[in-house]
């Protein structure tokens, strides 16, 4: 590490130059938490005085929901809360000598990338930076969001010279996608290898070295772009793994292709995919859509187009072919979780609403419970009534499990359900339950 470099993490260290978070969502929020936790002084700004209330409060959201709660993770929030300034007016970052600004602001509406976040929030992190006191330091702009690549040199770096800075005198740019899960120690922001890269050497030195700090490993990329089509192409490889074992399934339905899958992942090289009630939650479903984008109007990406046109009924499909005649007779349905993944409070494009859509037809009642979502968050959301868990279990003729929360993993569910209901389970977590004879249990992909 040069002597520079040195004197930068000193400056980080000393609270002399602190971080902004733009956008306090689950990335901002964990961010502001690690950050801090790391004794770097750091502050928030969200539209949301939700959000900004929460982290002036000391909880997080992601890092609030897991449970069990690791415990290196997660600090003793309730008794002794990290105090970050968090504001709904990004002018309060003028004053507070912010050198890092890291963007964790959504960059996708529905389905599709969207920069409308980036353009808001790039303007004024100009500002604040011409504002603030001048540092020895150029300052750095990070996108933690996922990006379109492109939009670096197409969008940040014309409006950082729109707004009156040089890159590389007053200014660096960089991108550290998060890739980071949030529950558990194995793949946490920690532990999880961060991939960064500034838009010129010395600026990808800078944040690796800031990284360094929060994340036992840090990898830079050659640049900024290539930092930002890591996270992009490794979310579509795999939106096309999980593609590829649900079109399996679907195409050999005599197969226990869950099975097949789990063999053929012995294989040292080969990832391991279960076949699934779909993809849900904020990166994969989209995942396609910004390797599409990057290549512009003029290319095609047929391999990944094709992956999206199978996805996009795919849930209608599985339906059709597999699920439709083993729910014959089925009048009233219990489907638990509305997360897309167990125990977060993450419902985004989650499967469950395909679930519910699809099985609501032909008259039947169909309910949902999670145990991280109150009755009337799922009204609101989902638009159905909730039921009791595990009590009103025997009152349904079929079980969809959803999502493995611990609850439902923990739970004897083999005591609770109806003498004859269907179970349709997303990922065989009760695939060794002994239940009644009368029961007839469904593994989604087990044939
Ligand atoms: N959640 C994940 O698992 C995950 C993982 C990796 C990457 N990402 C990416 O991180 C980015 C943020 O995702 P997230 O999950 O934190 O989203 P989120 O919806 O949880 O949080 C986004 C926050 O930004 C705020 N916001 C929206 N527009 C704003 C604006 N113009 N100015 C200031 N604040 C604004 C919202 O109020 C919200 O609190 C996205 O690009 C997403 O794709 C998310």
């Amino acid at each position: 590490m040069t002597r520079e470099t040195r004197e930068f993490l000193a400056a980080v260290r000393s609270g002399e130059i602190g971080a902004g978070v733009w956008g306090c969502g689950h990335i901002g929020a964990s961010a502001l938490f690690h950050l801090a936790v790391a004794g770097v002084r750091c502050a928030g700004y969200d539209l949301s005085s939700e959000r900004v209330g929460a982290v002036e409060q000391g909880r997080f959201l992601s890092t609030e929901v897991m449970h069990p709660a690791p415990r290196a993770a997660t600090p003793d929030t309730t008794t002794a809360p990290l105090h970050i300034r968090a504001s709904t007016n990004w002018r309060d970052m003028s004053e507070q000598n912010i050198g890092l600004h890291l963007i964790c602001v959504p960059t996708d509406h529905g389905h599709d990338p969207s920069s409308a976040a980036l353009e808001d929030v790039l303007p004024r992190i100009c500002r604040v930076i011409r504002e603030s006191t001048p540092s020895r330091w150029p300052r750095l702009v990070i996108i933690e969001s996922t990006i379109v690549p492109a939009w670096i040199d197409e969008i940040v770096l014309p409006e950082v010279a729109r707004q009156g800075l040089e890159v590389g005198r007053d200014v660096h740019v960089g991108a550290a996608p998060r890739r980071d899960w949030f529950s558990g120690e194995d793949h946490s922001l920690r532990t999880l290898p961060r991939v960064v890269g500034g838009t010129a050497p010395e600026a990808t030195t800078l944040l690796a070295a800031f990284y360094s700090l929060i994340c036992n490993t840090v990898k830079p990329a050659r640049d900024a772009r290539h930092a930002a089509l890591t996270k992009v192409v490794e979310n579509a490889l795999r939106y096309h793994g999980i593609s590829f074992a649900n079109a399996l399934a679907i195409g050999l339905p005599q197969y226990d292709m869950a099975q097949v899958l789990e063999l053929a992942a012995t294989k040292w090289n080969i990832p391991y995919y279960h076949p699934s009630l779909g993809i849900g939650g904020h990166c994969i479903p989209l995942a396609p859509q910004y390797p599409i984008a990057e290549a512009g109007a003029g290319e095609t990406v047929e391999l990944v187009q094709q992956a999206v046109d199978f996805n996009a009924g795919y849930f209608e499909r599985l339906y059709a072919t597999a699920l439709r005649r083993l729910l014959e007779g089925c009048r009233r349905v219990a489907v638990l979780g509305l997360a897309y993944t167990p125990d977060a409070r993450m419902e985004k494009l989650s499967p469950a609403y395909s679930v519910l859509r699809t099985l609501g037809h032909d008259g039947r009642t169909v309910h949902l419970h999670d145990p991280y979502y109150t009755p009337e968050e799922i009204r609101a959301l989902a638009g159905v009534e909730t039921l009791r868990f595990p009590d009103d279990l025997a009152g349904y003729d079929a079980v969809v499990l959803v999502t493995a929360h611990t609850p439902y993993v923990q739970d004897e569910i083999e005591r609770h359900v109806a003498p004859h209901a269907v179970i349709v389970d997303n990922f065989g977590t009760w695939r060794d339950r002994d239940f009644p004879p009368g029961v007839r249990y469904h593994e989604i992909g087990a044939g």
